[in-house]
């Protein structure tokens, strides 16, 4: 695993473009992206850039359950206003949180993946380990899947809503199989409240109660964090 330490969020987000120039640069056609605060200074560098995506295909992580993609508060919505409208993709895939079969739409979301490798995933980190919507205890096995938001979760991304009671209880997000399955992996954090979880990430043993510490078994994984983030590193 590699660890970039860069001095604030806006210098992590010009290094994770970087990356992302060069993989494409080496033909990378499919990339894996995120959602949530983390990503967007690097969305900002690659909206600002003349990259061209005409050619490429993006998968989300994961949407949450419920929630139409004209909502304001979607994953589909986000997408759209901080990458798509800028940067047109040649299809661009996100979890449908309004699907009536969650089951089907999970495996056709792995097949999905099948039949589209990801050449790079960009993920963010939860102060619990999360990655994706994958909370601590979720196996390291699982494919798509719908999943329970844990109550720190929730309380973490309800600065996103008007109120708490609105942000939704459940996700569909890939599972920890795709996310390992991606080619490379390059994961964000900025900001002292991540310090620990970062920490867990680069040192600590590999458990399933700290879903990120799996990607020590990948063979390329990019770490970016600003120096807040980096504080509890040995
Ligand atoms: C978002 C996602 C989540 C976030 C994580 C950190 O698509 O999958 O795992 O990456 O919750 O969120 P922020 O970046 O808002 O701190």
């Amino acid at each position: 695993m590699k660890v970039i330490v860069t001095k604030d969020k806006y210098a992590g987000g010009k290094a994770t473009f970087d990356i992302f120039a060069e993989a494409l640069k080496q033909g990378a056609k499919v990339l894996g992206l995120a959602t949530g605060s983390t990503p967007l200074t690097f969305y900002q560098e690659v909206v600002t850039s003349s990259l061209d995506f005409s050619d490429v295909i993006s998968i989300n992580l994961d949407e949450y359950v419920g929630l139409a993609p004209d909502n304001p508060q979607s994953y589909h919505y986000f997408m759209q206003k901080h990458l798509f409208d800028a940067k047109p993709f040649k299809a661009c895939y996100l979890p449908d949180g309004l699907t009536q079969d969650p089951a089907t739409f999970c495996q056709q979301y792995d097949q999905l993946m099948l039949d589209h490798p990801i050449d790079v995933q960009l993920l963010g980190i939860g102060q619990n380990g999360h990655i994706a919507f994958n909370e601590p205890g979720t196996p390291f096995n699982l494919g798509t899947h719908e999943v329970q938001l844990t109550e720190s979760t929730i309380k973490a991304n309800a600065r996103f809503f008007n109120e708490i009671s609105e942000v939704p209880k459940t996700a569909i997000c890939m599972g920890i199989k795709n996310i390992m399955a991606a080619k490379k992996i390059v994961l964000l954090a900025f900001g002292t409240e991540k310090a620990h979880a970062v920490k867990q990430l680069v040192e600590g043993t590999i458990t399933e109660a700290i879903p990120a510490t799996v990607l020590q078994r990948h063979h390329d994984v990019t770490v970016i964090c600003d120096e807040a983030a980096a504080a509890e590193l040995k």
